[in-house]
């Protein structure tokens, strides 16, 4: 692996392309390659052993990528699987949670906190033990927003019926007089207007793509690894139905996706995977 080896980012969907757009733009020389598990999201409502099978069954392809490091844009895969991607894979791993936390603490002076996330992402419990621990004096509050990704998927991003979800997760948090809320999932960044609404404008909303590709950069530079040659086109894989991730990449990206190609994940018994669960 060198400077001009790829980066690779890891979705369960076409949320990830949150943070692609990030990377993409802080980074713009890298080459990226994504890889999208669109066979088996959402990872958001599964349980934590699914979610780390899932995620190290995706090995295999990152190893025959070559890629200099591996950003897991997914909230979800991060909270149950980033300690057991980076002792199982010979590349270095960031994830999400820990750039969104910084940000979210250099942000907050005195609290509460919103943490919104998928409901296998809150259960987890990364994000309120991270946060706590270093401001255990700052209120939080949790909040599972299943509904939020199909609506989003469903290009429902100024819709009715998602302001009428998102007050009926949200509405209660209005007495509490939050000071920031961290959008803790990859497809919330998209109906950031209808929570805002919701919550209304005093609530400063916190996302983790910016801090993560600043996090992936200083990487880079540390360990001579930024890449200095011409920029070349993005690669993106998907486990199930390329147009639709075409379709909803729309959604996500200013740019049309082009080299985007169908692959198997196979399904591994692999050691790691029985430490796992050991
Ligand atoms: N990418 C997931 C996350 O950020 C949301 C979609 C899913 O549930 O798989 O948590």
């Amino acid at each position: 692996m060198n400077a001009e080896s790829p980066i690779g980012l890891f979705d369960s969907g076409v949320g990830g392309l949150t943070v692609f757009r990030e990377v993409s733009r802080i980074l713009p020389r890298e080459r990226l390659i994504y890889l999208a598990d669109t066979a088996r999201v959402p990872y958001g409502n599964r349980s934590k052993e699914t979610i780390i099978r899932y995620t190290l069954e995706t090995i295999p392809f990152w190893e025959e990528q070559n890629i200099k490091l591996l950003i897991v844009a997914c909230h979800t895969a991060s909270s149950h699987a980033l300690t057991l991607l980076q002792e199982n894979l010979s590349i270095p791993v960031i994830g999400v949670i820990q750039s969104g936390v910084q940000k979210i603490l250099a942000t907050t002076t005195r609290g509460p906190i919103g943490i919104f996330a998928t409901k296998s992402t809150i259960e987890s419990g990364v994000y309120q033990t991270a946060i706590s621990a270093e401001r255990p004096d700052i209120q939080l509050f949790s909040v599972e927003c299943p509904l939020f990704v199909p609506l989003v998927e469903e290009g429902f991003l100024n819709h009715p019926a998602t302001t009428l979800i998102a007050e009926h997760y949200l509405q209660h948090l209005q007495d509490q007089h939050l000071e920031t809320a961290l959008l803790a999932c990859t497809h919330y960044p998209l109906i950031r207007l209808v929570i805002q609404s919701v919550l209304g404008s005093s609530v400063a909303l916190i996302e983790s793509a910016e801090p993560t590709a600043i996090a992936a950069k200083t990487y880079l530079e540390k360990n001579n690894l930024l890449n200095t040659s011409f920029p070349s086109n993005p690669e993106f894989y998907v486990t199930d139905a390329p147009e639709k991730f075409v379709k909803l990449a729309k959604y996500f990206l200013s740019q049309e996706v082009f080299s985007l190609k169908k692959i198997r994940i196979q399904e591994m018994i692999a050691p790691c995977l029985k430490n796992a669960f050991s």
